[in-house]
Order: C-alpha cells, then sequence, then structure tokens
C-alpha cells in the first residue's frame, strides 16, 4: 500500500469588497476583483489521504459521511491535484468545522483553502507557492481564493485561470475586529453560486455593481493603507448593501434580508450615533457581521446585546493564512 498524507488549517473571511458574480462559471473568474477580512475565530482542519487501497473518493465533516452529490464535487477538485502530481489515487477528505455555534456560519472559503493546502502537502506539490495555491482554491469556491493568507486579501480577477489569485494586502494588526451577530444559522435558500448567477443574468443593476465595485476597491485599499479606520467601514458598509440591492433588483426579485437583519443594520447605526465607530457587511444570508475596533469589541457586544437578548455573538480579531497541522485531533 502507498499513502500520501497532509492536514491543514484554513481561516474563514469576510468580503468587505464583495465578490458577486462569475465572468467563467468553469473556471470561477470573477467579474470583478474582491477584498476580505480572514477571521481568527471561524476556521476548518482538513486531513486528507490518498492511497492506492481506497477504492473511492469519501469525505467526513465533522464526523458525519457526506452525500455523493458532496463527495462528487470534492472528486472534481480533488482531481486539479491529482492530475497535476501524476497520481491517481482515491482519497480520504476528514474536515472539521471550528465554528463557536450551531451550524451556519461555516464557510466554503476555509474548507477549500484548508483542501488546497492539505492536497499540496500530500502530493508533495512543493513547487506550487501559496499565491498559486489560491488558484486552486478558488475552483472549488470563490470566496476559498482569500483565505489563504491572513489579514486583508485581494482577490485579484485576472484575465484567466492562472492569474485569478490573491494577494496579502496588509496584515490587519491596527486594532481591527468584527463582532458577528447570528441572526439565522440554518442552511441559506439561495446559495451563493446559484444567487450570484441569477443576479448577473437579470439584475438591470448588474452592470453598474461592476462599474462602481472597482472603485469601492480602489479607494478601500486607500483606506487600508492610510490605516483609517472609519473610511474602511464607511466604504465597507456601502459596498454590501450595493451587493444587496442587486439581488433585489433581480427578476425575479430575491434577498438574503431577514426581519432581524433589519433590525441589526438600525441597531449599528444607533450604535455608530452614540459614538462607537462600528459598520456592517452581510454575505448571502442573513447574518451581520459587524466590523468594529478589536479594543471595542465588548462595547459592540454589550451595546448589541441589550436589543437582541438570545443572541449568539462571536467576536473575532484578524486571523493568518493557511497553517500546517502537524497534529491531527
Ligand atoms: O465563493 P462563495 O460561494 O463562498 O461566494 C461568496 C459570496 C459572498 O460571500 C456574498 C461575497 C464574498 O466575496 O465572499
Amino acid at each position: 500500500m502507498t499513502e500520501y498524507q497532509g492536514a491543514y488549517r484554513a481561516h474563514t473571511n469576510i468580503a468587505l469588497i464583495k465578490y458577486w458574480g462569475k465572468a467563467d462559471a468553469d473556471l470561477f473568474i470573477p467579474t470583478t476583483s474582491s477584498l476580505s477580512l480572514t477571521l481568527n475565530a471561524l476556521y476548518t482542519d482538513t486531513r486528507v489521504t490518498f492511497s492506492s487501497d481506497y477504492e473511492a473518493d469519501s469525505f467526513a465533516l465533522n464526523g458525519e459521511e457526506k452525500s455523493a452529490e458532496e463527495v462528487a464535487k470534492i472528486s472534481k477538485f480533488l482531481d486539479l491535484f491529482r492530475t497535476e502530481a501524476d497520481v491517481d489515487f482515491k482519497a480520504r477528505v476528514e474536515s472539521i468545522n471550528h465554528v463557536p455555534t450551531a451550524a451556519g456560519l461555516a464557510s466554503s472559503s476555509s474548507a477549500f483553502s484548508a483542501l488546497a493546502a492539505a492536497s499540496r502537502q500530500a502530493l508533495q506539490l512543493n513547487h506550487i507557492s501559496d499565491q498559486e495555491l489560491s488558484t486552486y482554491a478558488r475552483r472549488g469556491s470563490g470566496s476559498a481564493t482569500r483565505s489563504i493568507f491572513g489579514g486583508f486579501v485581494e482577490w485579484q480577477k485576472g484575465t484567466k485561470s492562472e492569474n485569478s489569485m490573491a494577494v496579502k494586502i496588509d496584515d490587519a494588526t491596527w486594532d481591527i475586529g468584527m463582532v458577528i451577530m447570528t441572526i439565522n444559522t440554518k442552511e441559506k435558500r439561495v446559495s451563493s453560486r446559484k444567487g450570484m448567477a441569477h443576479t448577473l443574468k437579470t439584475s438591470p443593476f448588474y452592470p453598474e455593481w461592476v462599474r462602481q465595485n472597482k472603485i469601492d476597491l480602489a479607494r478601500i485599499k486607500d483606506a487600508i493603507e492610510a490605516q483609517d479606520f472609519i473610511l474602511l467601514g464607511e466604504i465597507a458598509e456601502a459596498n454590501a448593501m450595493r451587493m444587496h440591492a442587486t439581488t433585489m433588483a433581480a427578476d425575479p426579485s430575491f434577498t438574503y434580508f431577514e426581519p432581524a437583519t433589519i433590525k441589526a443594520i438600525q441597531a449599528v447605526q444607533d450604535l455608530r450615533a452614540s459614538g462607537i465607530p462600528a459598520y456592517y457587511t452581510i454575505d448571502a444570508g442573513p447574518n451581520v457581521k459587524v466590523l468594529c475596533r478589536a479594543s471595542q469589541m465588548n462595547q459592540v457586544e454589550a451595546f448589541l446585546a441589550n436589543q437582541f437578548e438570545d443572541m449568539q455573538f462571536i467576536k473575532t480579531t484578524p486571523g493568518p493564512g493557511i497553517q500546517q497541522l502537524d497534529r491531527w485531533e
């Protein structure tokens, strides 16, 4: 029996300038570049074992075997690495999502970046740099491109598969924090994949989104360079709402917002009015993530907890890039 094994940790990331639509759906090349913050509190550990003994690929998440449909997605992803290494062994993938709450906040960003890094290690593809690895992670899920690195990360849309990749922008070690409001942790109703494809095809706002996103990205990079927290927050908040506006203008229209999402938006506005700089961003789901000063996370939580009694909050500082795991479990 011949066996190759690798194990890696990757953290999730939250986009401050969103990725919302593919120019090439097969290769996961986006219509716009995007920019995110990697988060310390949420991550995925993944071990992959390629073995001459296995007859089929298999995948267990948090100790539970996943469906044939999910395994098929993983197989397609692993094929990229098998082709590169010229190995045809089947693989066993084991992943643990470390999300300090009920399911629902787990993200494909950490999942595919951890699997990409573990596969590179297992198959000894040492010539693949971290930056190039991000182009592999991208093929599992667009947002995974950015989880290869820590801090603020840009996903440059590029022009082809080889240059649609992550670039590290800044460590984000200047008093940046995030308080996640878990509005609803159930499965999302419209997947990001379906939601962005439908929006791109039917929303008259979509071309304007593409145009504006470029401006937002350039401005947020200036804000990061200047370590201007207020400007960073203002741009991120506006960009999130622009993305959600495209979905509302789609045909048929849809939204990821729930009543509590709107309530949370108003609470963040009240928080700001009370003198604490805090800005919200929202992905393809109802949860609201509040960007604030790390040194003020407790105050932010206390203010919001006052209005949302039973809500679970997750406080996090910026997280690191992919890390090799020397021990499993
Ligand atoms: O790559 P996905 O399927 O995780 O899509 C990500 C879409 C958003 O979270 C809404 C935006 C983003 O850039 O992460």
